[in-house]
Protein backbone atom coordinates (compact mmCIF):
# COMPACT_ATOMS: atom_id res chain seq x y z
CA UNK A 1 0.00 0.00 0.00
CA UNK A 2 1.31 3.11 -0.92
CA UNK A 3 1.28 5.75 1.82
CA UNK A 4 3.92 8.67 0.54
CA UNK A 5 2.08 11.03 -1.70
CA UNK A 6 5.06 11.53 -3.74
CA UNK A 7 6.25 7.75 -4.03
CA UNK A 8 2.78 6.76 -5.13
CA UNK A 9 2.61 9.58 -7.97
CA UNK A 10 6.30 8.30 -9.05
CA UNK A 11 5.05 4.80 -9.21
CA UNK A 12 2.16 5.67 -11.57
CA UNK A 13 4.61 7.34 -14.37
CA UNK A 14 6.82 6.10 -16.34
CA UNK A 15 10.47 5.92 -15.65
CA UNK A 16 11.00 8.20 -18.88
CA UNK A 17 7.64 10.20 -17.82
CA UNK A 18 9.34 10.61 -14.22
CA UNK A 19 12.86 12.03 -15.58
CA UNK A 20 10.66 14.23 -17.59
CA UNK A 21 8.99 15.66 -14.63
CA UNK A 22 12.24 15.15 -12.13
CA UNK A 23 14.16 17.27 -14.68
CA UNK A 24 11.20 20.51 -14.65
CA UNK A 25 10.89 20.17 -18.57
CA UNK A 26 9.81 22.77 -19.72
CA UNK A 27 8.03 20.58 -21.99
CA UNK A 28 5.78 18.33 -20.66
CA UNK A 29 5.55 14.55 -21.31
CA UNK A 30 2.32 13.03 -23.35
CA UNK A 31 0.59 12.64 -20.72
CA UNK A 32 -0.35 15.62 -19.63
CA UNK A 33 -0.25 18.81 -17.39
CA UNK A 34 0.25 22.30 -18.89
CA UNK A 35 3.42 23.95 -20.51
CA UNK A 36 5.45 26.01 -18.78
CA UNK A 37 7.23 29.14 -20.06
CA UNK A 38 8.83 32.36 -18.43
CA UNK A 39 8.28 35.79 -18.99
CA UNK A 40 9.46 38.89 -16.97
CA UNK A 41 7.43 38.06 -13.73
CA UNK A 42 8.61 34.38 -13.82
CA UNK A 43 8.11 31.40 -14.68
CA UNK A 44 4.04 29.92 -15.47
CA UNK A 45 1.90 27.81 -16.32
CA UNK A 46 -0.05 28.09 -19.69
CA UNK A 47 -3.76 26.88 -20.71
CA UNK A 48 -2.76 23.93 -22.90
CA UNK A 49 -4.96 24.37 -26.20
CA UNK A 50 -8.24 22.43 -26.13
CA UNK A 51 -7.63 19.39 -28.51
CA UNK A 52 -10.50 20.38 -30.57
CA UNK A 53 -13.08 23.70 -31.20
CA UNK A 54 -14.84 24.66 -28.61
CA UNK A 55 -18.08 22.93 -30.59
CA UNK A 56 -16.37 19.98 -31.48
CA UNK A 57 -18.16 17.64 -29.07
CA UNK A 58 -21.11 18.62 -30.10
CA UNK A 59 -24.24 17.70 -29.66
CA UNK A 60 -23.21 15.66 -26.28
CA UNK A 61 -21.83 18.76 -25.01
CA UNK A 62 -22.53 22.33 -25.76
CA UNK A 63 -20.15 25.05 -27.45
CA UNK A 64 -21.43 27.13 -24.82
CA UNK A 65 -20.68 24.45 -21.78
CA UNK A 66 -17.34 23.73 -23.27
CA UNK A 67 -16.56 27.15 -23.53
CA UNK A 68 -17.88 27.89 -19.93
CA UNK A 69 -16.36 25.14 -18.92
CA UNK A 70 -12.65 25.28 -20.45
CA UNK A 71 -12.36 29.19 -20.81
CA UNK A 72 -13.80 29.98 -17.04
CA UNK A 73 -13.66 27.25 -14.68
CA UNK A 74 -10.16 25.03 -16.89
CA UNK A 75 -8.49 28.49 -16.92
CA UNK A 76 -9.68 29.84 -13.67
CA UNK A 77 -7.53 26.99 -12.09
CA UNK A 78 -4.67 27.36 -14.08
CA UNK A 79 -4.84 31.46 -13.04
CA UNK A 80 -5.18 30.63 -9.41
CA UNK A 81 -2.36 28.41 -9.50
CA UNK A 82 -0.01 30.90 -11.17
CA UNK A 83 -1.40 33.76 -8.41
CA UNK A 84 -0.34 30.80 -5.46
CA UNK A 85 2.88 30.27 -6.80
CA UNK A 86 4.21 33.28 -8.02
CA UNK A 87 8.16 33.83 -6.51
CA UNK A 88 8.17 30.62 -5.23
CA UNK A 89 10.07 27.56 -5.97
CA UNK A 90 6.81 25.74 -7.04
CA UNK A 91 6.36 28.72 -9.72
CA UNK A 92 6.07 27.57 -13.68
CA UNK A 93 7.38 23.92 -12.55
CA UNK A 94 5.16 20.49 -14.20
CA UNK A 95 2.34 20.00 -12.61
CA UNK A 96 3.11 16.64 -11.93
CA UNK A 97 6.12 17.90 -9.64
CA UNK A 98 3.56 20.63 -8.10
CA UNK A 99 0.86 17.70 -7.14
CA UNK A 100 3.79 15.60 -5.92
CA UNK A 101 5.17 18.42 -3.47
CA UNK A 102 1.45 19.23 -2.43
CA UNK A 103 -0.10 16.19 -1.79
CA UNK A 104 -1.16 15.56 1.79
CA UNK A 105 0.14 18.22 2.98
CA UNK A 106 -2.85 20.52 4.82
CA UNK A 107 -0.87 24.03 4.47
CA UNK A 108 -0.62 23.40 0.20
CA UNK A 109 -3.95 22.32 -0.22
CA UNK A 110 -5.19 25.18 -2.29
CA UNK A 111 -1.83 24.97 -4.86
CA UNK A 112 -2.85 21.29 -4.48
CA UNK A 113 -6.14 22.04 -5.57
CA UNK A 114 -5.63 24.24 -8.55
CA UNK A 115 -2.54 22.42 -9.99
CA UNK A 116 -4.70 18.96 -9.30
CA UNK A 117 -7.60 20.74 -11.46
CA UNK A 118 -5.00 22.08 -14.39
CA UNK A 119 -3.80 18.54 -14.62
CA UNK A 120 -7.44 16.68 -14.48
CA UNK A 121 -9.00 18.87 -17.00
CA UNK A 122 -6.28 19.04 -19.49
CA UNK A 123 -6.20 15.28 -19.37
CA UNK A 124 -10.31 14.99 -19.09
CA UNK A 125 -10.01 17.31 -22.85
CA UNK A 126 -7.57 14.80 -24.49
CA UNK A 127 -9.55 11.84 -23.12
CA UNK A 128 -12.69 12.72 -25.77
CA UNK A 129 -13.09 13.49 -29.14
CA UNK A 130 -15.98 14.35 -31.66
CA UNK A 131 -17.50 11.50 -33.14
CA UNK A 132 -15.47 9.41 -30.44
CA UNK A 133 -16.88 6.12 -28.67
CA UNK A 134 -17.07 3.02 -30.70
CA UNK A 135 -14.99 0.27 -29.95
CA UNK A 136 -11.40 0.14 -28.31
CA UNK A 137 -8.18 -0.76 -30.53
CA UNK A 138 -7.30 -4.43 -30.01
CA UNK A 139 -4.21 -4.41 -27.93
CA UNK A 140 -6.84 -2.39 -25.08
CA UNK A 141 -10.06 -3.90 -25.55
CA UNK A 142 -7.75 -7.60 -24.44
CA UNK A 143 -7.09 -5.98 -21.34
CA UNK A 144 -9.99 -4.44 -20.78
CA UNK A 145 -12.12 -8.09 -21.25
CA UNK A 146 -8.94 -9.64 -18.71
CA UNK A 147 -10.54 -7.10 -16.14
CA UNK A 148 -13.84 -6.58 -16.33
CA UNK A 149 -14.66 -9.56 -18.63
CA UNK A 150 -16.12 -7.30 -21.14
CA UNK A 151 -16.08 -3.60 -22.84
CA UNK A 152 -19.64 -3.76 -21.81
CA UNK A 153 -18.77 -4.32 -18.43
CA UNK A 154 -16.40 -2.11 -18.32
CA UNK A 155 -18.36 1.17 -19.58
CA UNK A 156 -20.83 0.11 -16.68
CA UNK A 157 -18.03 0.33 -14.09
CA UNK A 158 -17.38 3.36 -14.96
CA UNK A 159 -20.92 4.77 -15.38
CA UNK A 160 -21.46 3.77 -11.96
CA UNK A 161 -19.01 5.40 -10.33
CA UNK A 162 -19.48 8.43 -12.21
CA UNK A 163 -22.96 8.46 -10.93
CA UNK A 164 -22.51 7.56 -7.41
CA UNK A 165 -19.85 10.09 -6.95
CA UNK A 166 -21.38 12.33 -4.30
CA UNK A 167 -21.10 15.60 -5.02
CA UNK A 168 -18.24 17.03 -7.21
CA UNK A 169 -15.69 14.52 -8.33
CA UNK A 170 -13.89 12.54 -11.15
CA UNK A 171 -14.67 9.09 -12.44
CA UNK A 172 -11.11 7.30 -13.88
CA UNK A 173 -10.61 4.05 -15.45
CA UNK A 174 -7.02 3.55 -14.15
CA UNK A 175 -4.21 0.74 -14.47
CA UNK A 176 -2.98 -1.14 -11.52
CA UNK A 177 -0.28 -3.25 -12.63
CA UNK A 178 -1.26 -5.42 -15.00
CA UNK A 179 -5.22 -4.76 -13.83
CA UNK A 180 -6.92 -2.17 -15.18
CA UNK A 181 -9.68 -0.56 -12.66
CA UNK A 182 -12.51 2.00 -12.42
CA UNK A 183 -12.07 4.31 -9.15
CA UNK A 184 -13.01 7.85 -8.25
CA UNK A 185 -11.93 10.49 -6.89
CA UNK A 186 -13.64 13.87 -4.63
CA UNK A 187 -13.48 17.61 -5.56
CA UNK A 188 -9.78 17.73 -7.27
CA UNK A 189 -8.20 14.75 -5.97
CA UNK A 190 -6.32 12.25 -8.89
CA UNK A 191 -5.21 8.54 -8.43
CA UNK A 192 -1.69 9.75 -8.95
CA UNK A 193 -2.05 10.12 -5.60
CA UNK A 194 -2.70 6.65 -5.10
CA UNK A 195 -0.12 5.02 -7.21
CA UNK A 196 -2.74 4.38 -9.61
CA UNK A 197 -1.73 5.44 -13.58
CA UNK A 198 -4.73 7.16 -15.19
CA UNK A 199 -6.15 5.90 -18.50
CA UNK A 200 -9.44 8.49 -18.59
CA UNK A 201 -11.14 10.39 -16.60
CA UNK A 202 -14.80 12.15 -16.87
CA UNK A 203 -15.71 15.23 -15.07
CA UNK A 204 -18.67 14.88 -12.90
CA UNK A 205 -18.46 18.16 -11.28
CA UNK A 206 -21.39 19.95 -11.44
CA UNK A 207 -20.09 23.02 -14.25
CA UNK A 208 -19.42 19.93 -16.93
CA UNK A 209 -22.87 19.19 -17.56
CA UNK A 210 -25.43 21.26 -15.46
CA UNK A 211 -26.00 23.70 -18.92
CA UNK A 212 -26.95 20.73 -21.14
CA UNK A 213 -28.43 17.78 -18.67
CA UNK A 214 -29.38 19.76 -15.87
CA UNK A 215 -29.73 17.31 -12.43
CA UNK A 216 -29.49 14.20 -15.13
CA UNK A 217 -25.62 13.07 -14.60
CA UNK A 218 -26.63 9.70 -15.88
CA UNK A 219 -27.48 11.36 -19.30
CA UNK A 220 -24.24 13.25 -19.58
CA UNK A 221 -22.24 10.09 -18.63
CA UNK A 222 -23.67 7.50 -20.53
CA UNK A 223 -23.57 10.16 -23.97
CA UNK A 224 -19.79 10.86 -23.10
CA UNK A 225 -19.01 6.90 -22.76
CA UNK A 226 -20.97 6.33 -25.86
CA UNK A 227 -20.46 8.74 -28.39
CA UNK A 228 -16.78 11.06 -26.80
CA UNK A 229 -14.60 8.47 -25.82
CA UNK A 230 -11.18 8.93 -27.36
CA UNK A 231 -10.34 4.93 -26.90
CA UNK A 232 -6.78 5.48 -28.84
CA UNK A 233 -5.93 8.36 -26.20
CA UNK A 234 -6.57 5.25 -23.48
CA UNK A 235 -4.41 3.15 -25.02
CA UNK A 236 -1.62 5.47 -25.57
CA UNK A 237 -1.54 5.81 -21.52
CA UNK A 238 -1.18 2.05 -21.18
CA UNK A 239 2.55 1.40 -19.54
CA UNK A 240 3.51 -1.84 -21.25
FE1 LIG B 1 -14.53 20.61 -14.68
Amino acid sequence: MQTNPRQAINSALSRREFLGASMGAALLFAMGGGISCSDKAGPVQMLAALPYAESGLEPVISTKTVGLHYGKHHKGYVDKLNKLTSGTRLAGLPLEQIISATAGQPEQQAIFNNAAQAWNHDFYWRGLKPKGGGAPPAALKQKIEASFGSVEGCKKELAAAANDQFGSGWAWLVQDGERLKVTRTGNADLPLTQGLRPLLTIDVWEHAYYLDYQNRRADYVQAVIDKLIDWEFVEKNLLA
